[in-house]
């Protein structure tokens, strides 16, 4: 099966004399596959998707999305991409959102009539009218996501998609990744939920400091009768210098006057 992103000995940083923020990665993913990237804060999991997306150019090594370049128009539209903090412009509403991005996506008035109002409703954005200078962290995330999926992507990439959001969204957004796997969709999820990616995915890397440092099918990084936190927790405890708990004001006992 032909692979949908193809990721060799990626290496990327941002200025010359900064360390690399991915430095050497190399990730496959197939169709109606669900893979998790992960890692700490800072490990490189954001800068990884916004290559393959085509926001930014690898220092080195290849990418290939549908076989194309990412960043070429028939890639784009086959890709869909909610950030991990997407942002709007200020005095649309999620409609007029919507609207825009369904041009970008060349749809046409039909499947523009469907698509939106099926879109706004599952982001459970269908009867807001506010504009998004109103919107709170969570309906942006939502906005996020609902741009994602509009044009049928045939990979969806979610940066974080349920951070900001309540318990019935992440159910939904779970139900979504499912639902998308079963028709044969790729999805690439960056998340530190670990109990959810257990539930989604079938494929996870754990990257620490832009290298990949595990990677495996679900059953090979987690053995039997552990959980992926525990594996996580592990892997990077072990890789970061140790510090302590709590800061020490906070463990003092208070003085009595
Ligand atoms: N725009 C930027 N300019 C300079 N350095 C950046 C920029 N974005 C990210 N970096 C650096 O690149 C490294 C990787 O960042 P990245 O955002 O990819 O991490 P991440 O794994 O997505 O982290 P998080 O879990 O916090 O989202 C970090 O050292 C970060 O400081
Ligand atoms: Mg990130």
């Amino acid at each position: 099966m032909a692979a949908v992103v193809s990721v060799e000995q990626l290496r990327k940083r941002y200025r010359r004399r900064d360390p690399w923020a991915v430095d050497g990665v190399t990730i496959q993913l197939e169709p109606g596959q669900a893979f998790g990237l992960l890692g700490p804060n800072g490990a490189g999991k954001s800068t990884v998707v916004k290559v393959i997306a085509g926001l930014l150019r690898p220092d080195s090594g290849s990418v290939s999305l549908f076989g194309s370049d990412p960043g070429t128009p028939t890639s784009r539209t086959e890709l869909g991409f909610a950030p991990e903090d997407p942002d709007f412009p200020k005095f649309l509403r999620a409609r007029e959102v919507m609207d825009y991005f369904a041009s970008l996506l060349g749809l046409d008035d039909i499947e523009r009539k469907r698509r939106i109002p099926e879109t706004l409703a599952f982001a459970g954005l269908d009867t807001e009218r506010r504009q998004i200078r109103q919107f709170s962290k969570g309906m942006k995330q939502r906005l996020g996501i609902a741009q994602a999926i509009l044009g049928r992507p045939k990979l969806l990439i979610l940066d974080e998609p349920t951070a900001d959001l309540d318990p019935l969204g992440r159910r939904d957004v779970r139900a979504l990744i499912d639902r998308l796997k079963e028709s044969g969709v790729a999805v690439l999820l960056n998340s530190h939920l670990l109990s959810e990616v257990e539930l989604v995915c079938d494929t996870v890397a754990i990257m620490v400091k832009g290298r990949v440092l595990k990677e495996g099918t679900m059953a090979e990084v987690v053995p039997q009768g552990r959980n992926l936190e525990d594996v996580f927790v592990e892997l990077v405890q072990g890789l970061t210098p140790p510090h302590e708990q709590l800061p020490s004001f906070i463990s003092e006992q208070e003085r009595k006057p």
